[in-house]
């Protein structure tokens, strides 16, 4: 028996990372061209379980193997410590550790004026950052700063893009990725004192393709010694939706139906698929639903009545209110990342499962 290869847990790297090349493409490009390239300052918003966090973590990965140092943080007060003690950390590594001769005026032990912490507390975050990323970029070193969970009512946030922005301004080799909510994204676009970012590029993580997803849950399974049947995956892959997060659930609870036979299934996906749900009600459903207003989910459940799309007019005359009140929710929900407009005045579920779960307890 092997052992269950998928990971349905948040922040863990999946096995295969599906669906998300072009974009480690462009950024990882990005990051190797030079300074000025658009890839260089991104922005990923997507809903909880979409891939969000272990996409940074990917191309903070990939930024390492090319030889940058990244620093890697969630936005919270104490954030800018963080950042300057992990590129302290690293950068002593990395001028260290690969033995380059080559380099003059850099003595490791030196690198980051850690000579006394007297000296080191009279200077400001800009200026201490500043020296550091001139230090690396000599040596041609680049800098990558990721940040996970975006939010602009956390100050320090505020103080990091402001910075950055001269970072960049002063053509440093640095690159700043950042993630979060699509509620929280949109409020720090709007956010005057940072208007920098609107001119990130921005991602938005989505559903992946069924014929990505069908190509990691194979693989997955396949590397770790067992396989499955063909309609077994067929189902699998439809169940999913493409959402990320559930291509890791329904996986880890199909390989647990029978973990000792080599081959899974057509009934061991029906009956994984269920134990799915109810992990991805309690996971992802209910923390979401229940940062909706009342009236956000009265409009979900008027779209619930329709089988596929959802014509606004109809959502309106349901709700018995005008059109152009109900099309202010539409656009808080597609803040929020649970609803996306798919033609001109339709609006449809974005995350799977949601119709069924909004069904099974709120109706
Ligand atoms: N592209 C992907 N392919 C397969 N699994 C993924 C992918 N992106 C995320 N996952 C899985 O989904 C779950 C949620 O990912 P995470 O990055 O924590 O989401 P978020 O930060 O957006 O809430 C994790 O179990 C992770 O392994
Ligand atoms: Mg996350």
């Amino acid at each position: 028996m092997s052992i269950n290869p998928f990971t349905p847990s948040f922040g863990s790297s999946p096995a295969l990372l599906a669906g998300r090349d072009m974009i480690i493409r462009n950024i990882v490009g990005g990051l190797q061209n030079g300074h000025g390239d658009p890839n260089r300052v991104v922005i990923f918003s997507g809903p909880r379980g979409s891939g969000k966090t272990v996409l940074l973590s990917e191309i903070a990965n990939k930024a390492d193997q090319f030889g940058w140092i990244t620093a890697n943080v969630t936005t919270m007060d104490g954030m800018l410590d963080d950042i300057l003690d992990q590129v302290k950390e690293n950068g002593r590594k990395l001028l260290s550790g690969k033995g380059r001769s080559h380099i003059t005026g850099v003595n490791a032990a030196g690198f980051g004026f850690t000579r006394t912490v007297d000296a080191e507390e009279k200077v400001g975050w800009r200026t201490q950052m500043t020296r550091l990323i001139k230090e690396l970029n000599e040596n041609n070193i680049g800098l990558l700063i990721t940040v996970d969970e975006a939010n602009v009512a956390v100050s320090e946030l505020r103080v990091l893009v402001a910075t950055f922005q001269h970072f960049v301004r002063e053509k440093r080799d640095v690159a700043l990725l950042m993630a979060g909510l699509p509620g929280k994204i949109s409020t720090i676009l709007n956010d005057d004192v940072i208007s920098f970012l609107r001119r990130a590029f921005q991602y938005k993580l989505g559903l992946v393709d069924f014929a990505e997803v069908r190509l990691a849950m194979k693989k997955t399974i396949e590397i770790s010694e067992r396989d499955i049947e063909k309609k077994a995956l067929d189902l699998a892959v439809e169940k999913t939706g493409g959402f990320p997060f559930l291509i890791q659930l329904i996986g880890y609870h199909i390989w647990n139906q029978s973990p000792n036979r080599k081959r899974i299934s057509f009934k061991d996906v029906e009956d994984g698929v269920e134990l799915a749900k109810l992990d991805m009600y309690s996971m992802i459903m209910e923390t979401t639903v229940k940062g909706l207003s009342k009236t956000d989910r009265k409009f979900l459940l008027a779209m619930a009545e329709d089988d596929g799309e959802s014509v606004m007019s109809d959502i309106a005359k349901r709700l018995g209110v005008t059109q152009n009140y109900a099309s202010q929710y539409r656009l808080r929900l597609i803040e929020q990342g649970v609803i996306e407009s798919v033609d001109v005045g339709a609006v449809a579920f974005s995350l799977p499962m949601l119709k069924d779960f909004l069904l099974e307890r709120y109706a």
